[in-house]
């Protein structure tokens, strides 16, 4: 089969593998009829992430067909269309049981950190991801679900990671009606975490960036008020400014490790590797919140420790909500709204590549050239 495979920091390619094979009885092979790219995967295209390994297949959002099945499996057939959540969980763990899927304790034996994740280094658990024809899913009676019937294949692929984790932000926010909501990054994911902030009873919504096509978007999908970081000396103060000198209610950091905005942060995480992201976002979600309020981070942040605000976080008696995003507990919320029209996730998809062509799919998301958003990734066997 083809797959995109990783070769080192800024290079990945296009190669020839062996179609995956049942390791396990719950075990699917899925054929990939779509898949995107994530934020997420440009920490890993960066080589920002521990034991990214050559030859790794990434891709932790995608949707496909059922292509094999292994003997215990009962809840997927061959031939089904199933939508695949980014992480990898077993169901049944003390984690698992409460909700917590991205913290399976069952599915990563290499950290005790982090969960398991499609396509997302050794680091989070070795297990290749779907920017390929196709792909081996574990565990296959409990992370995929069917795709309904009604639901378009975009709208299905950005469930599967970006869409959840967006309203998941909004979610563990807490917003109560009425109140001011910032978003710092206007990617895929600080837009629907916008979006969903007025689902959720917000009375005013505001995205911060520095990007204008990504905030012009954050005005016509989102709804929401709009502030290029570049433009003001201090865009805290600003914000200050805009919420009556307390701050916003609620803050989501949408951003994570690679934060623009602060040469020094910059410096000692991307170049001299001294923490795991630069926490310039977080930081400034910290000034930004009122005291009492409320700070959701989505935006992901590497192993080890970043130089964060903890004091003032501490002070300011700050409530900080944070996970990866246990994907498949959004679905049931998610699907009402969409199928009642609320609004249309794939309106952020900007491009669509065909799998040969990702490796200029990954350097246009990651040098934001052509208006890019979201790109989706078309694997030539669909
Ligand atoms: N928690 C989870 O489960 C989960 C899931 C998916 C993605 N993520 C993370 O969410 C983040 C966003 O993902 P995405 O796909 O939207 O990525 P993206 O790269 O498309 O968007 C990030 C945006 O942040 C902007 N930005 C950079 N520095 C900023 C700053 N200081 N203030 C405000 N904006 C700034 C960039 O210009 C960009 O538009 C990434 O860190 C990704 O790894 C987390
Ligand atoms: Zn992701
Ligand atoms: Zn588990």
């Amino acid at each position: 089969m083809r797959a995109m495979v990783y070769r080192g920091p800024y290079r990945v390619r296009v190669e020839e593998k062996d179609i995956p094979a049942i390791e396990h009885p719950n075990d699917a092979i899925v054929r990939v009829t779509r898949a995107a790219i994530c934020g997420s995967d440009l920490h890993l295209y960066h080589g920002m992430m521990p034991d990214t390994r050559v030859g790794h297949t990434f891709g932790h959002e995608f949707i496909g067909e059922v292509h094999a099945v292994g003997g215990s499996v009962q809840n997927v057939s061959v031939g089904d269309r199933v939508m695949v959540p980014f992480n990898v969980f077993c169901g049944t763990c003390f984690f698992c049981a409460r909700g917590l899927y991205s913290n399976c304790h069952n599915v990563n034996p290499n950290a005790t950190a982090v969960g398991g994740i499609y396509g997302y280094s050794h680091t989070c658990g070795g297990y290749d991801g779907g920017q390929a024809e196709y792909v081996r899913v574990p565990f296959a009676d409990v992370g995929p679900g069917l795709i309904p019937d009604w639901m378009d294949d975009t709208d299905a692929l950005l469930c599967t990671d970006a869409l959840s984790t967006g309203y998941f932000g909004a979610q563990i926010g807490d917003i109560a009606e009425g109140d001011v909501v910032v978003v710092y990054g206007a990617g895929p994911v600080g837009l629907f975490a916008a979006r969903s902030a007025w689902f959720m009873g917000a009375g005013r919504v505001i995205v911060v960036d520095h990007l204008d096509y990504r905030l012009e978007k954050a005005r016509d999908f989102a709804h929401a008020e709009t502030i290029c970081f570049t433009e003001h000396a201090d865009v805290v103060r600003h914000l200050k400014y805009l919420t009556e000198g307390l701050g916003a209610d609620v803050v989501i950091d949408a951003v994570g490790a690679e934060a623009d905005g602060n040469l020094l942060q910059h410096v000692t995480s991307a170049k001299l590797k001294l923490q795991g992201g630069s926490p310039v976002a977080l930081n400034w979600a910290i000034d930004t919140v009122r005291k009492g309020g409320t700070v959701s981070v989505i935006g992901a942040y590497g192993p080890l420790f970043s130089a964060v605000k903890f004091g003032d976080a501490m002070n300011k008696g700050l409530t900080l909500r944070m996970n990866q995003c246990p994907v498949k507990r959004q679905w049931p919320r998610l699907f009402e709204h969409i199928r009642n029209g609320h609004f249309k996730p794939s309106d952020v998809v900007t491009h669509e590549v065909p799998l040969e062509h990702i490796a200029e799919g990954y350097h246009m998301f990651s040098a934001k050239l052509d208006g890019c958003i979201k790109t989706v990734v078309v694997p030539d066997a669909a």
